[in-house]
């Protein structure tokens, strides 16, 4: 089948229409797929009406799956479906994450193996707000300052759930976890440039949302190169805004890609299903 394959935007993106993911097992869609992953660092699939088995089976073929660490969050019935949203139960409590990310990050950032890629999947959302930015930090790493890059070259930053405000971190703090489920929550030290394992090509790795700190500096320095990066990143040029039509899978690339929810007006619904693919350690 003919896929047809158009770029979202001059940073990043592209849309492929006439793919149905439901028909997993179409080895030409899936090479499509992943040849469109790597040329533009996010797919925006369009029209997908899928079950959750058939989400799974889908992204299973790009690798095995994580279960995410917010064990409430998982779908019941598909652990390795992750809720994104805001539907709450017959108590009142949220069903899901209900503002996943509104900081820049790459998913799983605090695994020793960050994920490779996720896939957001929209079953409902509200008609204004709760857009998606993406930043291409393939392009962000390729137009650093090379004093900027220098500062940032061999560094390593260190990743802990929750180690950042409540406003940075999603709101999984606010979920009733065990203390062993809390326990099993990794942390890792990953580099702030990166080597994307299939491309080749050199990324900024940076997510705001569980930095710890820059290992090698001081809390002041590590902040001050942080901020520095953060501000080259998320220039325009570097940034993709999703708007989001209902049924539309967006897949992106953790490995050269960071991510932010904006947020919407909490009165109108936001549901999502995010499967997570587990990657490589980072160099
Ligand atoms: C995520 C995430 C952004 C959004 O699901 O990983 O960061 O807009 N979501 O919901
Ligand atoms: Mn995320």
């Amino acid at each position: 089948m003919k896929l047809d394959v158009t770029p979202l935007s001059d940073a990043l993106g592209a849309q492929i229409v006439g793919a149905d993911l439901a028909r997993w097992q179409d080895d030409e869609q899936y090479e499509a797929v992943h040849r469109a992953l790597l040329e533009f660092g996010v797919v925006v699939l369009r029209d997908q009406i899928i079950t959750p088995a058939q989400q799974i089976a889908f992204s299973r073929r790009f690798g095995a799956l994580e279960l995410h660490s917010i064990v409430p969050c998982r779908m019941p019935g598909y652990p390795e479906i992750l809720l994104v949203s805001n539907r709450r139960d017959s108590s009142g409590a949220y069903t899901g994450l209900p503002d996943a990310g509104r900081e820049w990050h790459s998913d799983s950032n605090f695994h020793a193996k960050p994920s490779l890629g996720s896939l957001l999947y929209a079953l409902e959302i509200p008609h204004e707000g709760g857009d998606t930015l993406f930043a291409n930090m393939t392009a962000a790493c390729a137009a650093l300052d090379p004093a900027l890059k220098a500062r940032a070259a061999g560094r390593n930053a260190r990743y802990v759930y929750g180690s950042r405000s409540a406003e940075n971190t999603d709101s999984a703090l606010k979920f009733t976890m065990t203390k062993s489920q809390w326990s099993e929550i990794p942390q890792a030290v990953h580099p702030l440039l990166r080597t994307h394992p299939e491309t080749g090509r050199k990324s900024i790795y940076l997510s705001l949302t569980t930095i710890e700190r820059v290992e090698g500096l001081s809390a002041a320095q590590g902040d001050d190169l942080v901020a520095a990066l953060s501000e080259h990143f998320t220039q325009p040029a570097f940034v993709y805004r999703h708007r989001w039509r209902l049924h539309d899978v967006v897949f992106w690339d953790n490995r050269c890609i960071n991510h932010k929810a904006m947020p919407f007006d909490e009165r109108h619904a936001r549901h999502m299903h995010r499967t997570t693919i587990a990657g490589d350690r980072p160099y």
